[in-house]
């Protein structure tokens, strides 16, 4: 199969963590007789830095012409104090709103060899599985901001949050579909106590739900499933919500699999358009540079990306299993070892993806 991937990297250690998936997609590609081609461009800080600007028309069109996109993440301090259509999370959401990729998927799966990384007792994580729907192009984030003052000479600002009847509707399906190949439940999470949002969001969901009556579907407040998500994560399979929320509750997540580190993500748009895959966390400018990052929520990406953007179910599958090989065996970046005492073996970035693709070379 060929393929052109257009690679993010970004900046911070967005860049660390690319640089491994890629190695893991060549050795993928070498084994089973595929060519990618990646196309390397610049967004973020490092584009503000090199072009004034944190997302570039071409950028974006060259997105649009690839098979898939492969992000790191963006952001820093560097570039914090810049006003908001020039700060580099922009590169981002313009992304996602240009390709129009409404449906962000973050599985939350506890990995048997680091149910010990978790800050959460064994017996709550043990086990869960939970796939995170999130909304992307739509609400607080994309509504009308604003800024202005008072007579008294007091300054406001202002998000708007606005959702449709079809962005829900979609964002409803991708949940129910999702829930027919796993558990059977949807837990939608909304604010409808607060919000008008929330509530039309709710009916949404409830007339969308009458196609899908082989579904259990439960409707939660989100500062209730805040609780919930740390108490009895169990009880979730597909958890749905909007596009903050979803924020929110997705890094609380990754807690319950031990690290932001092992949390990948898929942000799709309608069936059979373009994906685009990146790790939850962020640029991580605490351990930026000093070559220890977990890779493992990219590499996690990439099998997503083989899987939902190419159909590449068995070389999804060979990642995957790799990673939990390497689990298994005891490797872990710092960010998986909790305790001075731990006795697993402590890796680096480049040092736990040549585990990885050790793995995947004797199993294929
Ligand atoms: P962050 O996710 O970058 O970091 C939070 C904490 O998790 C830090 O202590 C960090 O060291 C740790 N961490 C994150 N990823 C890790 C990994 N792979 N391995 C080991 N430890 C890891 O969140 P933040 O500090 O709030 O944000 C930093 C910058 O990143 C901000 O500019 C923010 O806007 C940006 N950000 C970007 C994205 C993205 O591009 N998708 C996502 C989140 C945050
Ligand atoms: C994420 C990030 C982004 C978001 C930021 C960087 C715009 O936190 O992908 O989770 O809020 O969506
Ligand atoms: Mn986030």
């Amino acid at each position: 199969m060929e393929k052109k991937i257009v690679v993010l990297p970004g900046d911070g250690i967005g860049k660390e963590v690319v640089d491994e998936g890629i190695k893991v997609l060549d050795t993928v590609a070498e084994l089973f007789g595929h060519q990618f081609k990646y196309e390397e461009d610049v967004i973020g800080g490092a584009a503000l830095d090199q072009f004034g600007i944190p997302l570039r028309e071409e950028t974006l069109e060259k997105c649009q012409q690839a098979d898939a996109v492969l992000l790191g993440a963006v952001g820093g301090p560097k570039w914090d104090t810049l006003p908001g259509h020039l700060r580099p999370e922009k590169a981002l959401l313009g992304l996602r709103k240009g390709l129009g990729l409404f449906a962000n998927l973050r599985p939350v799966e506890v990995f048997g060899p680091v149910v010990e990384s978790s800050t959460l007792k064994r017996e709550v994580v043990e086990g869960v599985d939970v796939l995170v729907v999130r909304e992307l192009t739509g609400g607080i984030y994309f509504g009308l901001k604003d800024r202005g003052e008072y007579d008294s000479g007091e300054a406001w600002a202002k998000d708007e949050c606005i959702y449709s009847v079809e962005e829900v509707r979609r964002i409803a399906k991708v949940a129910f579909e999702a829930a027919r190949g796993r558990r059977k439940k949807v837990t939608s999470v909304d604010k409808a106590n607060v919000l008008e949002t929330s509530r039309l969001w709710r009916e949404v969901i409830q007339e969308v739900h009458q196609e899908y009556p082989d579904i259990e579907l439960e409707h939660m407040l989100v500062d209730n499933a805040a609780m919930q998500l740390v108490r009895q994560p169990k009880q979730f399979d597909v958890l749905v919500t909007e596009n903050m929320f979803g924020d929110i509750l997705s890094d609380e997540a990754s807690v319950l699999a031990g690290s932001i580190g092992l949390m990948p993500s898929a942000s799709l748009a309608d069936a059979g358009g373009l994906g685009m895959y990146e790790p939850v966390h962020g640029t991580a400018p605490d351990i930026a540079g000093q070559g220890k990052a977990n890779p493992l929520a990219t590499i996690l990406s990439c099998a997503m990306l083989l899987r939902y953007s190419f159909g590449l179910e068995q070389e999804a599958d060979v990642i995957e299993t790799a990673v939990k090989s390497a689990l298994e065996q005891g490797w872990r970046t710092p960010d998986l070892v909790l305790s001075q005492d731990d006795p697993k073996s402590v890796l680096g970035t480049t040092e736990i993806t040549n585990k990885i693709i050790e793995y995947i070379r004797k199993s294929a």
